[in-house]
């Protein structure tokens, strides 16, 4: 009887653990076989006493069909399972490409940044940093520009404080870099400044690139050199440039850069530029009469207009995807 129990329970757990059609038909090749488990137990029967055969041989039969009926539940809830798997497999094609995700990029302006960077980094130009929230000092005091310049109302902008506010030009960069390193200099700074100003060609925040040497013999004709240079890396050989004598406190001689723009007879002005004022090397400690540099800050977003002709530098801070993708 006990032996009969184990047998049962055996055979019962391998039924119930058939994972598949087929293999289930393993297992009932292994119970109800020639050579199956029910089968060998029936050859013992002869051999038996007589009074033991017929109780034996109920019990076998019990356990065959017990067995038998195991078997048949399991094959009905297995045929389900692969069917339903099939029916699924016919809605859900895993060939066909999942949803397309679109990529990100760097946004056309830090791709200009990337690209001033990179050609002046070639010219031999380090790259610095500097502070958006900047003092009075650096952006005005220090570049020649005390407090009663009619220079300083075009820019008297942001202020956070009376002595801080949102620097109006990348130049005070130039400034904290003579503080810290000893010419000879050759350095680049790109960030966003603020302004006062709001037009087709102008936004209340836009991003410069301000570049700064400092050396023994530089001249005027070196700043030319280096402007025109770099112009013509970032817009094309075939850009006309022009430059213009113009007035800023912290440069003498001080220059502005326009490049051909739209065709017809127009301009789109670039960037300031001149010799680095004897005043600005003074305020920093270095000898103006030993030293002599030249400095540029030139608009990141007028280059960007240039090389892609875009009339209006408004569409820069809408960041409408559509605008943005095109680059
Ligand atoms: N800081 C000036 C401006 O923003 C540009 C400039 C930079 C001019 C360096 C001369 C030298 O308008």
């Amino acid at each position: 009887m006990e032996e009969f129990k184990t047998l049962f329970d055996q055979i019962k757990s391998k039924i119930e653990n058939a994972k598949s059609i087929d293999e289930l038909e393993k297992i009932r090749v292994e119970i109800m076989g020639r050579n199956g488990i029910i089968t060998s137990l029936m050859k013992k029967i002869p051999e038996m006493p007589i009074e033991e055969r017929s109780k034996f041989g109920k019990d076998v039969n019990d356990l065959k069909e017990k067995a038998n009926k195991f078997l048949s539940e399991r094959m009905i809830l297995l045929r389900e399972i692969e069917e339903r798997s099939k029916a699924f497999q016919k809605y859900i094609d895993l060939t066909i490409p999942g949803p397309l995700r679109e990529n990100g990029k760097i946004h056309v302006i830090n791709q200009v940044i990337n690209e001033c960077v990179s050609v002046f980094s070639k010219m031999g130009f380090d790259v610095v940093e500097g502070p958006e929230m900047e003092n009075v000092y650096y952006n005005f005091e220090a570049l020649n520009t005390p407090e009663w310049h009619p220079a300083r109302d075009l820019h008297d902008t942001f202020y956070i404080t009376d002595s801080i506010l949102l620097r109006t030009h990348t130049s005070p960069v130039q400034v904290r870099t003579m503080e810290r390193r000893k010419p000879p200099l050759r350095i680049v700074s790109a960030g966003r400044v603020y302004r006062n100003d709001y037009d087709a060609t102008h936004l209340p925040s836009f991003f410069q690139i301000e570049g700064l040497a400092i050396d023994q013999k530089i001249s005027m004709a070196d700043l030319k050199g280096t402007l025109e240079n770099a112009i013509k890396s970032l817009l094309g050989e075939d850009k006309k440039i022009r430059f213009r004598p113009h007035y800023f406190p912290f440069t003498e001689p001080s220059v502005e850069v326009d490049v051909s723009f739209g065709g017809k007879k127009e301009w789109l002005e670039i960037l300031g530029a001149g010799m680095v004022h004897p005043n600005v090397l003074r305020n920093v400690g270095i000898d103006p009469d030993k030293w002599q540099g030249f400095a540029f800050g030139m608009g990141i977003e007028r280059i960007a207009m240039l090389k892609y002709g875009i009339n209006d530098i408004r569409e820069f801070p809408r960041n409408s995807l559509k605008f943005l993708r095109l680059f």
